[in-house]
């Protein structure tokens, strides 16, 4: 395929939408609120604006430096300017993480399909906390359910992206991300007025510095990269459908405004809800089984004496996350078709199948991760909790940091200065800064990550 036969994104808006519907996902909804609820609430927030106007911003511009240069997949992006060196593999690497995130992300997408079809049928009604265990434990180990809803997830992504980018990725961003933000308000509002909620508002608010510590530092960089959707090429492959005319830094600032406003916005439906059913901050009731085992419980409690509430607010809650997942799962899969259809010269069409077959297969064997093959262990860890953890405390991370240093040291700077200033007509003061930031702070706060994840050396 040339690059006049090339897709682009019909309008600006359009691609800040499509950009802030790859990032907006079930990192804000469901791991925001967990890593928040596990390190101290307001002091980890503010610590994790700061991550991302420190790290987010600059590296989520390098990646649309690099995609809307080169107006190709991100592997061919790094072989286009950086021809006959191993850059190449950074892009490789990010098609392999976004072919293993999407292989995972589909089964938990699966579940808040499951989850919006019981919110619908009203199943929640009359149970309690002692039920809702028991219903997700029977759910995720059912093996034909847990596959059929990864399927369907992987069908309703891949009949989107065989769409195209502008009648099919733009489109949905378009009618759904404006949709998702009514539901988020609707919810916060509902949230914030219940009696009790005042606890949850105090722990989001105030903060208290003396819990951040190290650690709390390092989760919250982490999350920062994997609810912005940087390290693995996606919004490199979303910036090659950028228009000339699009501002890169306003762009990304844009996105990354909408994603912490979500993620936030998150925190107030949940928290508030949480105190209010008398949960604590216990690991479990704050844990990953958040969103299938206390926020069902918690709806119930929360709106008891008002069924009717209780249904609208469910079944709106289960819808958002469906959205928010699909917007996400959208985006990976484009990262992979479109590097099979642009290296191996095929149609859409067909590179899209072959990515949707292939990461079905994989998403199989995680889903079965709950079930059959829960017992199926590598390096101690389920298929599932593997490609979790390598991909987000491995693959992206690394990929981040040869993003900066790619676009910090190798490229040309005039280059870099052209596409950000668009050719000279925009002003970029602020272009020094960022610059310093890939050179120097982001590989060695990233190095820190990384270093400390792998527990190759106890940093804090
Ligand atoms: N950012 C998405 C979320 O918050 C997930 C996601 C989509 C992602 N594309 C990505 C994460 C690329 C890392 C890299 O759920």
């Amino acid at each position: 395929m040339n690059n006049d036969s090339r897709e682009n994104f019909g309008s600006k808006i359009g691609a800040v939408l499509a950009a802030a519907g790859s990032a907006v996902g079930l990192g804000n909804i469901w791991r925001f609120p967990i890593e928040t609820g596990q390190n101290g609430g307001a002091a980890f927030i503010i610590v994790y604006i700061g991550c991302v106007l420190l790290l987010g911003i600059p590296i989520m511009m390098s990646e649309f430096i690099i995609g809307r240069h080169t107006h190709t997949n991100t592997a061919g992006a790094y072989r286009k300017l950086a021809p006959g060196t191993s850059w190449k593999w950074v892009g490789r690497l990010g098609v392999l993480s976004g072919f293993v995130i999407l292989s995972y992300y589909s089964v938990v997408a699966g579940w808040t399909a499951e989850y919006t079809a019981l919110a619908i049928t009203n199943y929640f009604d009359g149970k309690g906390a002692n039920d809702f265990p028991a219903i997700f434990a029977k759910f995720v180990s059912n093996p034909w359910l847990s596959v059929s809803l990864m399927l369907a997830f992987m069908i309703v992504t891949h009949v989107i992206v065989i769409r195209g980018v502008k009648s099919g990725i733009e489109k949905f961003s378009k009618v759904m991300m404006p949709a998702l933000f009514v539901i988020l308000i609707i919810l916060a509002i509902c949230s914030v007025m219940l009696p009790g909620a005042s606890q949850g508002l105090e722990f989001l608010l105030k903060p208290d510095f003396s819990k951040i510590t190290g650690s709390t530092v390092l989760s919250a960089m982490g999350q920062a990269f994997f609810s912005l959707s940087l390290g693995l090429g996606c919004l490199c492959t979303y910036a090659s459908y950028f228009g000339n005319d699009t501002n890169i830094g306003k762009t990304a600032l844009n996105v990354s405004i909408i994603d912490t406003f979500v993620a936030v916005m998150s925190g107030f439906i949940i928290f508030p809800a949480v105190f209010n059913a008398g949960y604590t901050l216990s690991s479990e009731d704050i844990g990953p089984s958040l969103l299938f085992i206390t926020m069902p419980n918690v709806f119930q409690q929360a709106f008891g004496s008002m069924p009717v509430l209780s249904y609208v607010v469910s079944v709106l809650f289960y819808f958002l996350l469906v959205v928010a997942a699909l917007t996400s799962t959208i985006s990976m899969h484009e990262v992979v078709t479109a590097y099979v259809s642009e290296e191996f010269t095929m149609t859409r069409r067909k590179a899209a199948t072959i990515v949707t077959i292939a990461c079905s297969t994989v998403g199989v064997f995680c889903a079965l991760s709950f079930g059959p093959l829960d017992g199926f262990k590598l390096f101690g860890m389920t298929l599932f909790d593997l490609f979790d953890y390598v991909s987000s405390n491995i693959f992206l991370p690394v990929g981040g940091m040869f993003i900066a240093l790619f676009v910090g040291w190798y490229l040309d700077k005039k280059m870099v200065r052209d596409e950000v200033t668009n050719n000279g007509t925009l002003r970029a003061p602020y272009l020094r800064l960022i610059v310093f930031i890939l050179r120097y702070v982001a590989p060695i706060a990233i190095g820190f990550i990384l270093i400390n994840q792998l527990g190759l050396v106890k940093l804090f």
